[in-house]
């Protein structure tokens, strides 16, 4: 049996599926790049029958992907399996990836269909993806909570029709590390056939066990790992695609496996994704939160001064966590950006977006005297993948004090080429922004989360703000990072509305 691992990411999948995670096309686009830099084997561009919306991010990534395979996500039925193919025939290796679950529970309440029947609708529908392409991924949903003897059925039904993957998922994030790599020996063990299809295992986070069960089912024969970026997906998430990637590259002496991951690109892509979603990334997360790297007591601070290898069992270097020596401010030229962007691998933009970019990098560096890295790429995000804006935010400003009196804002915004102004109260600056444009929108949504972060250290570190607004059974998230937090917070607001119009007139947003 081989000793290569396959990445299977599906961030822009299943990870989309977790709150707050939604990104529009452009982004996805982006975060697709990204995957293909980091050298994920596989990526799960979406679920092509769920919406229009999807379906098109699909296909356009498919044609965007230059190596990379690109799978689509299908429910076992005709019309699902068609869209997919659509949405995925472009790319220069599509793969169809279809499911159905196979645990009583799921058979019984869920598809309310007896097991024969799941088996014949698993057979008809992957020979229809074979009928398609050679690549075809079949995943018995709910494997961990399946019954042994039918799932090994399953799984020689799903081959014998033309499976060349079989994903053994642990749908909820029920199964426990050896029981979960019994189950996947089992079923390589004793189903006919199983030497023509890698395994795959996709596990959940729920126990906080979705990396530690995918690592026991690779010591067991499976060969293919679903994860995503930073472990986002639905509910706690799934693995997380940085830890599998550093535990199997650290204990090397003991699993003895290979992959593909260029793991000095895990930490720029945490970062993508989590200036792309909004959501920080927590201090203690392993590999790459702020704290990971990071020695505090005197004893670690002693040893690590006499020896690394005392308390470091990987360098911050082997997860792209750079000291960086090429510093850009004020009088940096177009060249030194250029190089600066190659070395984040933000290196794709074209001559306009290139300028954008620069413009805003100029404009900060003017009021904020160093430009680190996650500036840079915040700029990036802000400035470059944006969807046309309903609403455009010119000019802000707040005034608060300590004495026991409301804050007041005024706002000026872009509102279909003509300029609108307003100005009122709240109770405090923050509260006084949104009052303000809201009024000015014209509208009254409910805000459900609000978030600010630092993105770098210094009291001129830029802002990073999240706001969640729902309005009329829709929601929507805005970020914005700036150098001023108030602006980060009027900017976040304003992208928030736009985010819930596009919603509204059903766009890709
Ligand atoms: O969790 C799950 O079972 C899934 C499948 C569709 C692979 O996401
Ligand atoms: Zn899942």
């Amino acid at each position: 049996m081989s000793n290569r691992v396959f990445f299977f990411d599906t961030t822009l999948r299943d990870g989309e599926q977790s709150p707050g995670a939604t990104m529009n096309l452009q982004e996805k686009l982006r975060i697709a790049h990204q995957l293909e830099v980091l050298g994920v084997d596989i990526m799960e561009a979406g679920f092509p029958a769920s919406s229009q919306g999807d379906f098109e991010s699909v296909q356009r990534i498919a044609r965007q992907a230059k190596s990379i395979q690109v799978a689509g996500l299908c429910r076992c039925m005709d019309s699902d399996i068609d869209r997919c193919w659509e949405a995925v025939k472009d790319a220069k290796n599509p793969r169809i990836h279809t499911f159905l679950s196979t645990s009583p529970l799921h058979m019984k309440y869920k598809l309310r269909k007896d097991p024969e029947v799941v088996l014949q609708m698993i057979e008809a529908g992957v020979r229809r993806c074979a009928g398609y392409t050679d690549n075809v991924e079949f995943s018995a949903e709910d494997a961990s909570r399946s019954e042994r003897d039918f799932l090994c059925r399953v799984v020689e039904t799903a081959i014998k029709a033309g499976a060349t993957t079989i994903n053994l998922p642990d749908t909820v994030g029920y199964a426990q590390p050896q029981e979960f790599a019994d189950l996947i020996r089992y079923v390589i063990e004793n189903t006919p056939n199983s030497d023509k299809a890698i395994f795959s295992v996709h596990c959940h986070n729920d126990l906080g066990l979705a990396v530690a069960n995918t690592l026991a089912a690779l010591s067991v024969g499976a060969r293919q790992a679903e994860v995503t970026i930073s472990g986002i997906g639905e509910r706690a998430g799934n693995a997380a695609l940085e830890e599998l990637a550093m535990a199997l590259r650290v204990r090397k002496d003991y699993y003895g496996l290979e992959h593909g991951i260029v793991t000095e690109q895990l930490y720029p892509s945490c970062r993508l994704l989590s200036m792309t979603i909004g959501q920080p990334i927590p201090n203690n997360k392993a590999i790459v939160g702020a704290n990971a790297f990071a020695h505090e007591s005197g004893i670690h601070q002693d040893g690590m001064l006499k020896n690394r290898e005392t308390y470091e069992i990987m360098t911050p270097q082997s997860v792209g966590r750079n000291e960086s020596n090429l510093v850009i401010g004020k009088h940096s030229g177009r060249n030194a950006v250029r190089n600066k962007l190659d070395s984040l691998s933000i290196g794709s933009l074209s001559e306009e977006q290139f300028e954008q970019v620069f413009n805003a990098i100029k404009a900060l560096a003017d009021k904020k005297k160093t430009i680190h890295d996650e500036d840079i790429e915040a700029l990036v995000v802000g400035e470059v993948y944006r969807m046309p804006d309903s609403f455009k935010l010119l000019s802000v400003s707040v005034q608060s004090s300590t004495e026991n009196m409301p804050a007041i804002a005024a706002a000026a915004i872009e509102v279909k080429g003509e300029v609108k102004r307003n100005a009122g109260f709240g109770v405090g600056p923050v509260d006084a922004v949104f009052n303000v444009i809201a009024e000015l929108l014209g509208r009254n949504p409910e805000l459900e989360r609000f978030a600010i972060n630092a993105i770098t250290g210094g009291t001129d570190a830029q802002g990073e703000v999240t706001v969640t607004l729902a309005e009329n059974g829709l929601t929507a998230t805005g970020r914005a990072s700036h150098h001023d937090i108030l602006t980060s917070c009027a900017k976040a607001y304003v992208d928030a509305m736009n985010r819930l119009v596009r919603k509204e007139k059903d766009e890709n947003y």
